[in-house]
């Protein structure tokens, strides 16, 4: 389990714990909550998570599931966005998330069986204004797990996909803004706050943890789960029927461009 010190991945971590699974939660910090073992492991770094991998698994006996929930969030607009920052998002949640998902590949299959359950965003469906980055890496994540369906299916891997909407956790006070230049500074500024806005009146945590729980003990588990809040979980086939600049007028406008 990725991303284990905070969050929806700790909250993950604990459901399946409770549950009766033996969970090794991994972050940087290697914090994790009671009855999960803890480990310092930074995904940005492939050859010290191959190493950890190893050994995370040598400890277990082998690896049933790959839960990864480690991200971070950058925000603002593109052009005012540091180096550092660009990097940042897409190291962790695309680079970092796939060089994980690569290396565990090997021992999800040699279980015969295994269950890969990624922790995407909806955001995949409907991109948010100033977050560009952030979309721009959950979706790859996305195109990732959709296509290596056709690889692991074959050889007793599943992929499920779990989409939440707005989440209360520590992403929001976590997330590295780029501040706006002037050429931005309004939008930029009521777009976040209103994101924010969300995240503070998101679904709790559990309600994530929950659906994992369930895509990992059902015989042929989801492809893909949204978790949400209604109204964010009918943006997406919403979407599908109305025609794409009004799509993005009615989505400017929820956060206040
Ligand atoms: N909250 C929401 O509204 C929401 C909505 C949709 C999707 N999501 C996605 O859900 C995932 C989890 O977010 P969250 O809300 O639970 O955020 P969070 O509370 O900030 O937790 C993020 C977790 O990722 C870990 N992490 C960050 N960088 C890492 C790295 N390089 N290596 C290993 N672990 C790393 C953090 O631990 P350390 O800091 O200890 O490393 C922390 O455990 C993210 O991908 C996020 O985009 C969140």
């Amino acid at each position: 389990m990725t991303g284990a010190s905070s969050g929806i991945g700790a909250a993950c971590a604990l459901r399946l714990a409770k549950a009766g699974h033996r969970v090794v939660g991994v972050s940087r910090s290697g914090v994790a909550p009671e009855g999960v073992a803890g480990r310092v492991l930074d995904i940005r770094e492939p050859e010290a998570l191959e190493r950890g991998l190893r050994e995370i698994v040598g400890d277990l006996g082998g690896l049933d599931a790959l839960v990864n929930s480690a991200g971070v969030a950058v925000g603002g607009p593109l052009e005012d966005t540091p180096i550092d920052l660009v990097r940042a998002q897409l190291e962790t949640n695309l680079f970092g998330a796939t060089c994980l998902i690569r290396a565990a590949v090997p021992y999800l299959r040699d279980g015969g069986g295994g269950r890969l359950v990624h922790v995407a965003s909806l955001a995949v469906d409907v991109p948010l204004p100033f977050q560009a980055l952030y979309c721009a890496a959950h979706a790859g994540l996305n195109g990732l797990c959709e296509a290596l369906r056709y690889e692991l299916g074959p050889v007793g891997v599943t992929v499920t996909v779990v989409s939440p909407g707005s989440v209360r956790t520590g992403l929001t006070a976590n997330r590295r803004m780029a501040a706006a230049g002037s050429a931005y500074a309004g939008a930029a500024g009521k777009a976040m706050a209103a994101n924010d806005r969300d995240e503070e009146a998101g679904i709790g945590a559990e309600r994530i943890a929950a659906a994992v729980e369930k895509a990992l003990g059902a015989r042929v588990p989801p492809e893909r789960v949204a978790v949400a809040h209604w109204h964010e979980k009918a943006s997406g086939p919403l979407r599908r029927v109305l025609p794409e600049r009004l799509f993005r007028r009615i989505i400017g406008s929820h956060y206040g461009i």
